[in-house]
């Protein structure tokens, strides 16, 4: 593993850029290289086939630039393709999944609405974690609502969440968990409807965590003593998509 070498992060757009600036916060050496994968968007309405495809594409472009390890800063991209790559590639592979497990710790007899992408919640890694700390959890798929944080179209994210949470006794909520990396960018909006009372939680500190330690592992880390750098790619060539990606780190 090259220690200079650049950290890969993918998302099927912009949602992963939360979790590159926890993994920059905790790793602020590293260079990462941030490839939004918005021309092939959503993935969490595509056929399963259809996003390994995507991913694949994705993974082959991170490895010509010699990332050392990749963050699939996607829950349904890791959901659908992680075990596979894992299988396939020889370098660190680290995934997101919804916190349902922390949730679960925080939970004091109320319930745990987990909004995710309708893959997400079907595929089998979230029945297994549902299967272990499901009590109380209600999983809310949410097709479109990624497609409205791409569009900064906050009005309607604001409606569509009203929309989906109106039917739960909100004071009965112990916690909310935002299953897609995209929805931390609707955090705000959301603890507007859900009052004080419930978390609201998503993975991207744990993952954060998780790379330091594997990083670690690996005697990986660059401690070049200077800051590290962030490039930003996407399938989409427009200028546009980067300047938004870059003011959503900033
Ligand atoms: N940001 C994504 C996730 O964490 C994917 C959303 C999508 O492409 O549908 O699931």
């Amino acid at each position: 593993m090259g220690n200079q070498n650049p950290v890969g992060v993918f998302d099927s757009g912009v949602g992963g850029i939360g979790t590159l600036s926890a993994l920059r916060r905790e790793l602020p050496q590293e260079d990462f290289l941030y490839f939004g994968d918005t021309l092939h968007a959503p993935y969490g309405t595509k056929p399963r086939e259809e996003v390994m495809a995507c991913v694949t594409r994705v993974m082959t472009h991170l490895l010509s630039n010699h990332v050392k390890a990749v963050v699939i800063a996607c829950n349904t991209a890791t959901a659908v393709a992680a075990k596979e790559l894992r299988e396939t590639y020889d370098l660190p592979i680290l995934g997101m999944e919804p916190a349902l497990k922390p949730a679960h710790a925080l939970r004091h007899g109320g319930s745990i609405l987990v909004l995710a992408t309708p893959m997400t919640l079907r595929l089998e890694k979230f029945q297994q974690l549902y299967a272990r700390y499901g009590e109380g959890a209600i999983p809310l798929p949410c097709p479109g609502l990624m497609e409205l944080v791409e569009q900064e179209a906050n009005e309607q994210a604001r409606r569509y969440l009203l929309e989906l949470l109106h039917p739960y006794d909100l004071r009965t909520v112990d916690a909310v968990v935002l299953g897609c990396t995209h929805y931390p960018f609707l955090r705000g909006a959301i603890r507007r409807i859900v009052g004080r009372r419930p978390e609201i939680i998503d993975g991207s500190y744990g993952i954060a965590m998780q790379l330091r330690r594997r990083l670690e592992a690996a005697d990986g880390l660059n401690e070049s003593g200077v800051r590290g750098t962030v490039t930003f790619e996407n399938s989409l060539d427009e200028p546009e998509i980067l300047a938004l990606s870059r003011a959503l780190l900033d």
